[in-house]
């Protein structure tokens, strides 16, 4: 297997949008940045234009496609031996032309509870052995202001319940620890100056 010389991230939709803008930026802080897109040419033209900015590579991936995904895990480990960073970017259906009576759930519900929702929860599930290889591996579910069930108002329905759910799936103080722990039915935290003993990812963190 490869050796990981530097640190390594994951984009998922980094051919445009937001997703090019963070492969630039980590391309710029020195990570080896794998860009991926579910399109192999769009992948590979936009790592092109951020080749004098650092290392980015293309790699292809779909994330409403389960065998998509698992082809990109075997294709990242044959390039590397941990992934520092995985950030599930790709989103999709700002779906303002429905409302929740008349949206299409067999359409583009399911559609985009596939891609916004079950797309980040697959990626954290398949990246994982990768991340836990990781001194520190971190996660970072890009989720929007609609999903927050506190701000959000009468919007894109689709849009909005996937994003609610993606933060119910990240983990956080009331979120789903799904990288940290249950302890007596509760999600337990580490004590106050331990945090170097406790990796959400049950890593080897020193820091
Ligand atoms: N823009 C905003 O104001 C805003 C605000 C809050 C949150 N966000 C969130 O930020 C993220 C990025 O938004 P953006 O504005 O940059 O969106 P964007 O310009 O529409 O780009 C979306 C990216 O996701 C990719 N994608 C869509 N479905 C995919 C799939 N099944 N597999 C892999 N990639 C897929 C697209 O690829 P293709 O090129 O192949 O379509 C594209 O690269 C999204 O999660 C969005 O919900 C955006």
């Amino acid at each position: 297997m490869a050796k990981t010389p530097t640190k390594t991230a994951l984009v998922t939709g980094g051919n445009r949008g937001i997703g090019f803008g963070v492969c630039r930026q980590l391309a710029a802080r020195g990570f080896a940045v794998l860009l991926t897109a579910r399109d192999a040419e769009k992948s590979r033209a936009a790592a092109a234009k951020l080749k004098s900015v650092g290392r980015v590579e293309p790699v292809v991936l779909d994330v409403a496609n389960a065998s998509s995904i698992e082809k990109a895990v075997a294709d990242v480990s044959s390039r590397y031996d941990w992934l520092d960073v995985l950030i599930n970017n790709a989103g999709i259906n700002y779906d303002t032309w429905e409302t929740v009576e008349n949206a299409e759930i067999d359409g583009t519900v399911i559609e985009t509870i596939r891609t916004n929702l079950l797309g980040p929860w697959r990626m954290c599930q398949a990246f994982l052995p990768l991340l836990r290889k990781s001194r520190a591996g971190r996660i970072v579910n890009v989720s929007s202001e609609s999903g927050s069930l506190a701000n959000m108002g009468a919007g894109p329905p689709a849009y909005q319940v996937t994003k609610a759910a993606l933060n119910a799936l990240t983990s956080g103080k009331r979120g789903l620890p799904w990288l940290g722990r249950y302890r007596h039915g509760r999600y337990w935290r580490p004590p106050r100056g331990r945090w170097s003993q406790w990796n959400p990812l049950g890593g080897n963190t020193t820091g």
